[in-house]
């Protein structure tokens, strides 16, 4: 068996950032299912939202966040992060990182983005590829620290709790068993103190703007282990992944309307005139449901994202990435509009924590986009995301150093070893692929931008025929990375569709039509599930 001071389980801007730190306090195991660049991280483009210029302040920004997340962020979670925010970027930049800035006067200033939501200009970024730069800048960090083990191929299959093992009195977890997919072999890990940043859970829909390890396995694996598990209705559709038969879950950044870029319709008007005052850039919730109407309405596929008054310098020099992309589908974004359609992008739920990270399980901290620690509310502000990561990995650090050393009985609890109950192989693969195709269906038919009563029970009672199959397989079959992927893939589900159902009222990223009024007198709270 395997010990470690800490176990970092997801390698993005979260956990690399926490392992980053907690190097100088012990021993580090990074878990992650493919290489350690896999990560929601790594595709981000916006950037980093941050209050860096004269003309902005941390008040603007807080309460920007405040307004997207609809009465739901925990402001005081909200003021730490936005506030904390510069010093946690300057340890971005001392370790090598280059945010783009441009000549003011004489001198270098920030090149700010703009995106939906936000009243200034302040998100620093790298071009489009802000989250690959930043992904680059900690793995090769990462690669110069001893006392950091990347171990990549290997995926979390479940927490290992004391009251799991029989020791119910003092419940905390303990450890985690770990699938090193290269031998198939399950390990088993002991921690103290294990943290969870595993990302989001795009890949539970159709359409995503994320990539494939996004399956929930963070949540999945706490709401097994009992942690409490928030607000999982607020599913974030971005309103601009590119249309194209054959273009896999490509995001346009939202940057790119921040620079003057107009939603038109397939009769080429602008519409979003015609939903919010911000026209294109109204926060993301809007624009969203905005282009779904106009979808149903006229029954086109998609709508268009029209920046064709730019130069196409301009284009190559800001948005090299998304320009060259295009162009490779037969799109050149500077002579026509590009065709987009909403897709899944973000979880604004998840496992509860503070703003330390701490859930309702000692020893499990949940950090990034895994967590839900009351930044985002029922709707996140564009590229704050990134900020939450850095900062409030830093906190869980401060926070975890500080914790009380585990109690001598807790230590003295002997780990089982994982069992594999039967060691044959899946006999039918294409039983999991059905699966996994109907999930991410049906979620994207029932429980989309817009839902009602009877769909999400539809939803509700499908799901389960699905998890009850999928249990059996589980059991009887040697485990494997789609299996498990699946597995999650149904759990998460399966909260939101729970947490959307009990949510009756419309706020934020959840509108349904039974119930679309806002009802602060009994709805201003958290949907809180847990197994326990
Ligand atoms: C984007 O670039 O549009 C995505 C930014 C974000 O989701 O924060």
């Amino acid at each position: 068996m395997k010990e470690y001071d800490f176990v970092v389980i997801g390698s993005g801007i979260a956990g690399l950032t926490f392992a980053l730190k907690a190097a100088t306090h012990g021993s580090v195991a990074v878990i992650t299912k493919r290489k350690g660049a896999d990560s929601n991280t790594a595709w981000a483009q916006g950037g980093i939202a941050c209050v860096t210029s004269d003309e902005d302040s941390f008040e603007l920004h807080v309460q920007d966040t405040l307004e997207a997340g609809a009465g739901l962020c925990d402001e005081a979670a909200v003021r730490t992060i936005v506030m904390e925010g510069p010093a946690r970027v300057r340890e971005l930049v001392e370790l090598g990182l280059h945010f783009d800035d441009r000549e003011v006067s004489g001198h270098r200033e920030p090149d700010l983005g703009r995106e939906g939501g936000h009243s200034k200009r302040r998100v620093l970024h790298v071009q489009d590829v802000t989250g690959l730069e930043i992904e680059k800048t900690l793995l090769r960090e990462l690669d110069r620290s001893p006392r950091v083990e990347l171990l990549e191929n290997h995926m979390a299959v479940d927490l290992i709790t004391a009251g799991k093992v029989g020791f119910a009195a003092e419940d905390r977890c303990l450890g985690v068993y770990v699938l090193d997919e290269r031998i198939g072999e399950v390990e088993t890990i002991r921690t103290d103190r294990l943290i969870l940043a595993t990302g989001g859970c795009g890949k539970v829909y159709l359409y995503t703007t994320n990539p494939d390890i996004a399956t929930g396995d963070g949540v999945a694996m706490a709401w097994r282990a009992g942690a409490v598990i928030a607000n999982m209705e607020f599913i974030q559709f971005h309103p601009t992944c590119l249309f194209h038969p054959k273009a896999k879950s490509f995001l346009v950044s939202e940057a790119v309307r921040g620079e003057g870029g107009i939603l038109r319709n397939s009769r080429g008007e602008d519409f979003m005139n015609r939903y919010h005052q911000q026209g294109s850039l109204a926060p993301r919730d809007i624009v969203a449901r905005a282009i779904d109407a106009e979808i149903k309405r006229s029954g086109a596929h998609c709508v268009f994202l029209d920046i064709t008054h730019r130069s196409p310098e301009f284009l190559q020099e800001r948005f090299p990435h998304i320009y060259e992309t295009c162009l490779r589908f037969g799109i050149d974004m500077a002579k026509r509009p590009i065709p987009v359609v909403p897709a899944a992008h973000y979880q604004c739920g998840g496992i509860k924590t503070d703003v330390n990270g701490a859930t309702s399980l000692p020893g499990l901290y949940a950090i990034g986009e895994v967590a839900c620690n009351g930044l985002h509310g029922a709707n996140r502000l564009a590229s704050n995301s990134l900020l939450e990561g850095l900062v409030v990995a830093h906190h869980a650090c401060e926070a975890l150093v500080r914790e009380q050393p585990t109690s001598h009985a807790a230590r003295a609890i002997s780990l089982p070893e994982w069992e594999s109950g039967d060691v044959q192989n899946v006999d039918e693969l294409v039983v999991i692929y059905h699966n996994w195709d109907e999930i991410r269906r049906l979620m994207w038919d029932y429980v989309g931008i817009v839902r009602t009563s009877k769909r999400l029970q539809r939803a509700s009672a499908r799901l389960r025929n699905l998890q009850r199959e999928i249990r059996e397989f589980y059991w009887n079959f040697k485990i494997s990375v789609d299996l498990l992927e699946l597995r999650n893939l149904a759990t998460v589900a399966a909260l939101i569709v729970d947490s959307a159902l009990s949510r009756k009222e419309s706020r934020g990223l959840h509108f349904t039509l039974d119930y679309p009024e806002l009802s602060d007198r009994r709805f201003k709270r958290d949907t809180l599930i847990s197994r326990t």
